[in-house]
């Protein structure tokens, strides 16, 4: 995050003085069609044969290029030729768990055995498996383990991550996650929104003292984390196998005294109450939602709260109970996808796989899957106008994909044509 305008994107603020040079726009993207994501009529915003000014980090104009104004192309200092592509918002993984040490490929083998995702939670593996690998590694041996997934992402056209912790479930391993997520998309240059999970899992040193585990949840780990300033959000896992509604209900007590959002992981293998719970404390997304009721649909729209669809999950643990989909569309709940990456239920790197299986497993149109890799994802971290659509103002982090037309990012599987990556408005390779 070199430069200064990426370092106001990064921020989240619009500011008025956006840095625009008054010589012109310092890259001009020609000989493209665009799928703005904006939320018109035309379905995936698309503007044909068109051009988008870059200046300062933001995107400073957009539209078809026969109509581009004098003064939008004047005295430009770089052009990237799109070569006909697409051009979209640059993806967003609204949630993933990709910071973690070692692997669980074993109780993949042991769930194609018969075994069920919690019967091995049960029986001290799942989350609890990675929880003792994660504890054992530095923050630098969490950076080494993470680093291709993340690039992995960056690879497919994702410029915005979300990355949760939850496997340390302690204080020293819970912070030291989020500094390596931190240090990770400092490193790599993509802008990771980091969250709090310490309600993840009950701490087998815990076992049957849950009161006090939710204690130093509530007591250490969040004002710790609220205080370093390595926190975006707090979410919680709301299951029979973590915590219950009100437990997840306490967390979110302390979350707000500390002036943090919230988010729930919720619905998931049973009928929780999470959705409901969300909507409760006005969370920014709801995840999973699989046993999601339609009074939880209902009441994800009247709190604004986003439907995050983990399609990853559902494919990986074999389920058969899909997300209502029908319902949140009826009541006009926005839908994000994100891939869930982790090493249990999702070992998914690819957006566009996970694009794939909402439209597939889900029922999801190419286009909804698209809105919910871009416009619909970016509130969800509290991005909303800053990232997700390719509209004045917002910052210019940008995928150009080989494709024809933007419902082939949901068609092919195992596919990647993603060209080029911009970020901040600097040109990159998306395979270096
Ligand atoms: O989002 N549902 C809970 N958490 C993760 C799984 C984590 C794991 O199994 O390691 C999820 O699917
Ligand atoms: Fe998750």
């Amino acid at each position: 995050m070199a430069d200064s305008a990426r370092k106001v994107c990064q921020n989240g603020r619009r500011e008025d003085d956006l840095n625009i040079e008054p010589g012109g726009p310092d890259l001009l993207i020609r000989n493209v069609h665009v799928g703005t994501m904006a939320d018109t009529a035309e379905a995936y915003g698309v503007v044909r044969d068109g051009l988008v000014a870059v200046a300062g980090g933001r995107i400073t104009w957009v539209g078809a290029a026969r109509t581009a104004p004098r003064e939008v192309t004047a005295g430009t200092s770089r052009t990237l030729d799109g070569g006909g592509g697409w051009l979209t918002p640059g993806l967003i993984d609204c949630h993933t768990h990709l910071v973690f040490a070692g692997t669980r490929a074993d109780e993949f083998e042991m769930r194609l055995r018969g075994m069920t995702y919690e019967e091995i939670a049960r029986a001290g593996g799942g989350i609890q498996s990675t929880v003792t690998a994660t504890r054992a590694a530095t923050e630098e041996q969490l950076c080494g383990a993470s680093e291709w997934r993340l690039e992995t992402l960056a690879a497919h056209g994702v410029t915005t991550v979300d990355i949760k912790s939850g496997y340390g479930l302690d204080v020293g391993t819970e912070l030291r996650m989020l500094r390596a997520a931190r240090t990770l998309g400092e490193r790599l240059d993509v802008r990771v929104s980091r969250t709090l999970l310490a309600a993840h899992a009950l701490p087998p040193e815990y076992r049957d003292r849950r009161d006090a585990y939710l204690d130093l949840v509530c007591g250490t780990v969040i004002p710790r984390a609220a205080a370093d300033r390595l926190a975006h959000a707090v979410d919680a896992f709301c299951e029979g196998i973590a915590f219950t509604a009100a437990e997840c209900a306490h967390v979110f007590d302390a979350a707000a005294a500390h002036g943090l959002p919230v988010r729930l992981h919720a619905d998931q293998l049973s009928p929780s109450g999470g959705a409901e719970l969300a909507a409760r404390y006005r969370a920014r997304s709801a995840d999973h939602l699989e046993y999601a009721t339609e009074a939880g649909c209902r009441a994800l729209a009247a709190a604004g709260t986003t439907a995050v669809l983990l399609p990853g999950a559902y494919y990986t643990l074999g389920e058969s109970r899909r997300p209502p989909v029908d319902a949140l569309r009826r009541h006009g709940v926005p839908i994000a996808v994100a891939t869930d990456l982790n090493p249990g239920s999702s070992p998914v790197t690819s957006p566009l796989l996970a694009m794939n299986m909402a439209c597939v497993l889900f029922g999801l149109t190419p286009e909804e899957a698209l809105a919910g890799m871009t416009r619909h994802a970016a509130p969800v971290l509290g991005l909303q106008g800053e990232v997700g659509v390719v509209s004045p103002g917002a910052c210019a982090d940008l995928a150009l994909w080989d494709v024809d037309h933007p419902s082939e990012l949901s068609y092919w599987v195992g596919a990647n044509p993603c060209r080029v990556v911009v970020r901040g408005g600097e040109v990159h390779d998306p395979r270096k």
